[in-house]
């Protein structure tokens, strides 16, 4: 089993991170037996899973339910759990009692988007021994301010600020880093000022590991098909020709066949 300490070791001996997200104990189970370091049962779970527009829509419940399944499913893979909207907004007690209901369900550490004013709680769980992943650069919770799901950072200013938080967090003591849709150049010039990991998506090859959403680099909604998303297989398609060809099957009277059923 992988540890915090695991990667920063990773990171010195210039080892790359591979994480996906998870969210149940069927793929859990899948991801149990591949070569991937990580599992993250993000925030994402509202959108992939429930059909929400946007993350903000991921409860505690929900983010602890899941967070349970994946447990269950991969008990051996490090796992994250994704602390949900305004849960570390609303200070150090509802973030600690947040954070441990996801390390009871099962979560190894916990991820939290951005930094300004929440410091106290990023404080407060590390302070409890709780491992802080901290996420920059697009912070899907804030997409209602932001604009939309787009780049960030591409300004000098705005690269500035975003450097001055990665050190910040490290220096608060965050084990690692996930840096989204920030331009390739900013991400490899933080990865490479940090001592602890950086994860990137949309955010080129320069950082210490890479992070992808599983349904979307399956190809479970081949519409969805931003610049950054590298596709290794056709989940869509290959399930609809499964199901086509098991309605035929069933139409025309060849499922079940005789070895597929019961004698008495
Ligand atoms: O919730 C999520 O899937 C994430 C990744 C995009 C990093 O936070």
């Amino acid at each position: 089993m992988k540890s915090i300490h695991s990667f920063k070791q990773m990171k010195q001996e210039g080892r790359k991170i591979s994480m996906v997200t998870c969210y149940d104990s069927c793929f859990a189970k899948i991801l149990a037996e591949t070569e991937i370091d990580m599992l993250l049962v993000g925030d994402s779970v509202a959108m992939v899973y429930h059909g929400f527009d946007s993350t903000i829509h991921a409860t505690m419940p929900m983010m602890v339910m899941h967070t349970a399944a994946v447990a269950r499913g991969a008990p051996k893979k490090f796992i994250i759990g994704d602390m949900p909207f305004l849960t570390f907004k609303k200070g150090p007690t509802v973030a600690l009692d947040a954070a441990a209901e996801l390390m009871r369900a099962g979560a190894d550490c916990v991820k939290l988007e951005g930094l300004k004013g929440h410091e106290g709680s990023i404080e407060a769980l590390i302070g409890a021994g709780i491992p802080v992943m901290g996420h920059l650069g697009l912070t899907p919770q804030s997409v209602h301010q932001l604009g939309g799901h787009k780049v960030q950072a591409k300004e000098s200013r705005e690269a500035e600020i975003l450097i001055a938080e990665a050190k910040k967090l490290e220096e608060m003591g965050c084990f690692s880093l996930v840096l989204e849709c920030v331009p390739s150049e900013l991400a490899q010039k933080v990865s490479v000022s940090l001592k602890i990991p950086c994860i990137g998506i949309g955010a080129g090859v320069g950082t210490d590991g890479q992070v992808l959403v599983l349904h979307d680099m399956l190809g479970a909604s081949p519409e969805f098909k931003p610049k950054f998303l590298r596709q290794y297989s056709n989940l869509s398609e290959n399930t609809k020709t499964s199901i086509n060809q098991y309605v035929k099957d069933v139409q025309e009277k060849t499922y079940p066949s005789a070895e597929e059923s019961y004698k008495a």
